[in-house]
């Protein structure tokens, strides 16, 4: 079998269309969705993210504001900036990019955002009410993970989903989600005694592990759904994934490749939980 490819670019790019209709008619209601994005310090990836999500903002029609803070900032005059900003109702999402420098707690941060405000879905009442199926910011890439199924047309209920990998910001999150839709739910990780045994039973796989070329044929039943969250270089410096493309997609039945499968989700769906943060502000006032 050769597999379908999940063209996340496309998905984004149509997403993207109907989130920019509804910020123009949010702003014909008088609301324009403001992002603020914190970056502490210089890491140069962390710029490249941060500059993608201006980008995005002002495509879409949104507010976006950028603050930048020295590496050296002492933690209270961050907590007092996300303070700051939990005031401002011309904010309706805010970001701290993360790694922020070893001396600042990073949970203390993502707890002093408000959760009303906190459309990254890390902070733990976002977290909670996504666990017991309540309205919550989802995690974005997680979110647009799940997006990537319904727009191609993949049914969830009643899968096998093996998820490697168990990060706060994707593994841990998305297995949630996908038993939110009903499947059965595998964690694989580090400690994983025999992972293939578990591998080969996925319906639906997803690799989120940060390993170039990690989950191989040999991983894969055939005809599997194969996500693949990683962004790695390899040893020549070329991007890619945690699935080895090239082998796997002769036996996956749908395969997100890297670039353009699940990346340009995880943008897109900040601007949607920005978006739905501007829209709540109607209702609640
Ligand atoms: N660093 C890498 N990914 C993310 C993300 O999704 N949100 C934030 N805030 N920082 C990140």
């Amino acid at each position: 079998m050769t597999a379908q490819i999940i063209n996340g670019k496309e998905i984004a790019a149509k997403k993207r269309i109907e989130i920019a209709e509804k910020v123009a008619a949010l702003k014909s209601q008088g609301v324009t969705p403001g992002l603020a994005v914190i970056l502490v310090g210089n890491n140069h990836a962390s710029r490249t993210y941060v500059t993608s999500k201006e980008k995005a903002c002002q495509e879409l029609g949104m507010n976006s504001l950028l603050i930048e803070m020295s590496e050296d900032i002492q933690e209270e005059e961050l907590l007092a900036k996300i303070e700051e900003l939990n005031e401002d109702s011309t904010i309706h999402g805010i970001l701290v990019q993360l790694p922020i420098p070893k001396h600042i707690d990073e949970s203390k941060v993502i707890e002093t955002i408000s959760p009303l405000k906190d459309v990254d879905g890390f902070h733990p009442i976002n977290i909670g009410r996504m666990m017991t199926g309540q309205n919550a910011f989802l995690p974005c890439t997680p979110y647009g993970i799940m997006v990537l199924l319904e727009e191609t047309g993949i049914a969830i209920a009643g899968k096998n989903v093996v998820v490697v990998g168990r990060s706060n910001i994707v593994g841990k999150p998305v297995g949630q989600l996908f038993l939110n839709q009903h499947a059965t739910v595998t964690y694989c990780h580090s400690k994983t005694k025999d992972l293939k045994l578990h591998t080969k039973q996925a319906d639906i796989l997803v690799a989120a592990v940060g390993i170039p070329n990690f989950i191989k044929a040999e991983h894969v039943k055939e005809g599997a759904v194969v996500i693949d969250v990683g962004i790695n270089r390899n040893e020549a410096g070329k991007l890619c994934g945690d699935v080895a493309f090239d082998e796997v997609s002769e036996k996956a039945g749908y395969i997100t490749p890297v670039p353009k499968g699940v990346g340009p989700m995880t943008i897109t769906m900040l601007m949607y939980n920005t978006l739905k943060s501007a829209a709540e502000t109607i209702n609640r006032y």
